[in-house]
């Protein structure tokens, strides 16, 4: 494979603190009993772990059925989600604990206890219940990162209907095929959300999505957050003050089959569309449960912050669903990592006494370029653990994680995993595995994976392949929605009985996995997937763009930049002030992520003698790389002149 490569030698490695191991949720003798079990009998394994970390209203007969790549998971049973993540706590000590510490942008400060969060959730539910919502109906969330977020989707799991949340950042274009595709008839947003100062108007966005489409919403439920004017349409649009918090905090939670679609989170593939990844409720109860208490090794009085946003499945599994059914409490802050200054997270950090911090090194890598003073004039002696989560973190981001943040004393899990898998897949157990900058380490107890040739042979130590699962696992997603022929082909066409998950991956002499990323169409910018077609797409509907080919180029910061080529239908004038327009048109029609760092106007693209568009060949150029194989390459001076318009 000429396209799966990586030169990174690696020799630094951390042994777990013998203090720290002795107090782990999961120690080494726990893990070596949990691999052997699942080694035993994989299906026993799932079982004896669902029936006794999940409340269940009707046991399950039946642990897994799998006729890939459809997999059911304790198909007989009956839960409710909610219920596992605030009812469960109501009669512990936790029922006064916070759940949720909240921290707005402006300053502002909210605490909600396991009691008052339940409550609130209740009176949510209820309301839905009122609007016309019922079990199966997906409700779309489009909020700022405000306590209503988490309340809102726990209370769709309530009642069975399944949420779609959609990140703030995303643009009215974006909600509406979202909205479309899921076909969802309810809509939950806020007048607008602070982001470094000024307000996003989220229900402007919800309104001009509903203009151009959508026609089937019935209702849009707006939070009141910014106090900034809204448009309103009287038969359509409801106050949540109005509905919400007039409604009864008592709501007598329903159960749902195992397999009851919890959510569908969109995320990028390699075509255009957005695609919608389903998610089941007992497999993901499950494992967001398991992954939390063992890779964050959560104790009672913790006070742990992940920095995602709950639009992505980041902020699904590891702020709302998996804490919270720990009983955790969960810092939740609404802004920007850099207002007002560039030290906010450690201020955050020092003032809540933060003791499990999980971030990007997307982040890491731009606090480290605002420098260290930010973050030594912080006392962060309360934090006792760190993760890294969203794509491969360069060893010396690693280091200076460790150091500076960490004062080499707390361990680091880099966890690896995707929205498709639900939950952290391959990642170090801080009490138990020696960790090795920019390595996710060893695959959780119970998780099959593998790196293999094209073939589906396994591949030896150090040989890049592509990284698979090879049994399903409980939090996996279950389908594409409304499309299980993408589901199928995406993620079981390669190897007809492995996922594949779409990157490249090598293991080394001691089995440590090393994620060489995305070998698809899909671009990781700033942790976050894009897909190239999405971004060529929204080049060409602009009407001066004949054609486009977008790229990913390794930028320090983002860890892969956009680089788009395109060709004109017409002649322009002035080349610097289009490609300003075009970078807005993509801004406009996705979102702020997807703004190209460069765009390149050229003749032709090259394409094979196929017609397809080369991008790796792109790739090379936009990167300063030397161009690899170009023996498919239909037209050779193509390459030479964007060379030359380098
Ligand atoms: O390429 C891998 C990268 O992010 C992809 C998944 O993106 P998404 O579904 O948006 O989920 C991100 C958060 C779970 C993966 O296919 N990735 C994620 N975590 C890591 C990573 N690459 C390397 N190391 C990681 N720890």
């Amino acid at each position: 494979m000429t396209n799966i490569s990586s030169t990174l030698q690696e020799t630094r490695r951390f042994k777990p603190d013998p203090s720290f191991a002795q107090q782990a949720n999961l120690g080494p003798q726990l893990y070596q009993a949990l691999k052997e079990e699942a080694a035993q009998d994989y299906e026993a394994y799932w079982a004896r772990l669902a029936r006794k970390e999940l409340v269940w209203r009707k046991d399950f007969q039946t642990t897994l059925e799998w006729e890939a790549p459809f997999a059911k998971w304790f198909q007989e049973g009956e839960l409710n989600m909610a219920e596992q993540c605030l009812d469960r706590h109501l009669n512990t000590a936790t029922k006064h604990k916070a759940a949720i510490i909240w921290e707005g942008e402006p300053g502002e400060q909210r605490t909600l206890t396991y009691q008052q969060l339940h409550a609130k959730v209740a009176q949510c539910a209820n309301a839905l219940l009122e609007m016309g919502v019922k079990a199966g109906d997906v409700v779309t969330v489009y909020l700022p990162m405000i306590p209503e977020l988490a309340i809102a989707v726990l209370a769709c799991a309530r009642i069975g209907a399944p949420h779609s949340v959609i990140f703030g950042g995303f643009a009215p274009n974006a909600i509406r095929d979202r909205v479309e595709d899921a076909d969802s008839k309810f809509i939950i947003t806020a007048d607008g959300g602070w982001r470094r100062g000024s307000v996003i108007a989220l229900k402007d966005n919800v309104d001009e999505a509903l203009a151009t489409g959508c026609p089937n919403v019935q209702n849009v439920l707006v939070v009141k957050r910014t106090n900034n004017a809204v448009k309103w349409t009287d038969e359509r649009d409801i106050w949540w003050h109005d509905t919400v918090d007039s409604a009864s905090t008592k709501h007598q939670a329903q159960a749902f089959n195992a397999e009851h679609p919890l959510f569908i989170l969109y995320t990028s593939g390699t075509t255009g569309k957005p695609k919608g990844v389903v998610h089941a409720t007992a497999g993901y109860a499950l494992w967001t449960k398991l992954t939390t208490r063992w890779v964050f090794d959560l104790k009672p009085e913790d006070t742990y912050w992940c920095t995602a946003d709950v639009g992505w499945i980041t902020g699904h599994s590891y702020i709302v669903y998996g804490p919270l059914q720990n009983g955790a409490t969960i810092m939740m802050y609404e802004g920007a990592p850099n207002y007002p200054e560039p030290d906010r997270f450690w201020d955050i950090v020092e003032r809540h006494q933060v003791t499990v911090f999980y971030t990007a090194p997307t982040a890491i890598r731009a606090f480290m370029k605002w420098g260290d003073d930010h973050v030594l004039k912080h006392d962060l002696s309360s934090l006792r653990l760190l993760g890294t989560v969203g794509e491969p973190i360069n060893p010396e981001a690693w280091i200076w994680y460790h150091e500076l943040i960490g004062k080499e004393r707390c361990p680091i899990v880099d966890t690896w995993w995707q929205t498709e898998t639900g939950g952290i897949m391959i990642s170090p157990l801080p009490g138990v595995t020696t960790t090795v900058p920019g390595s996710a380490t060893q695959p959780l107890p119970g998780i099959d994976a593998h790196i293999v040739s094209g073939e589906g042979e396994d591949v030896g130590p150090n040989q890049g392949g592509y990284l698979v699962i090879k049994k399903p696992w409980p939090s996996m997603l279950r389908n594409i929605y409304g499309n299980p022929e993408r589901f199928k082909n995406g993620y079981y066409g390669r190897f007809e009985n492995f996922y594949f998950a779409g990157d490249g991956a090598r293991r080394d002499q001691d089995g440590n996995f090393w994620i060489m990323g995305r070998i698809d169409d899909v671009i990781n910018v700033s942790g976050h997937r894009l897909g190239t077609m999405e971004i060529e797409s929204a080049l060409v509907s602009h009407p001066a763009v004949c054609e486009a080919a977008v790229v990913p180029r390794p930028d320090d910061l983002k860890g892969q930049a956009i680089v788009a080529f395109v060709t004109l239908e017409v002649e322009a004038d002035d080349l610097e002030s289009l490609k300003a327009e075009l970078s807005d048109h993509v801004v406009q029609e996705i979102g702020a992520l997807a703004r190209p760092a460069e765009i390149r106007f050229t003749d032709s693209l090259p394409k094979t003698r196929s017609g397809k568009i080369m991008r790796r060949l792109l790739s090379d150029i936009a990167s300063g790389r030397e161009a690899g194989d170009t023996t498919t390459l239909e037209d050779a001076s193509v390459l030479n002149k964007l060379r030359d318009e380098d």
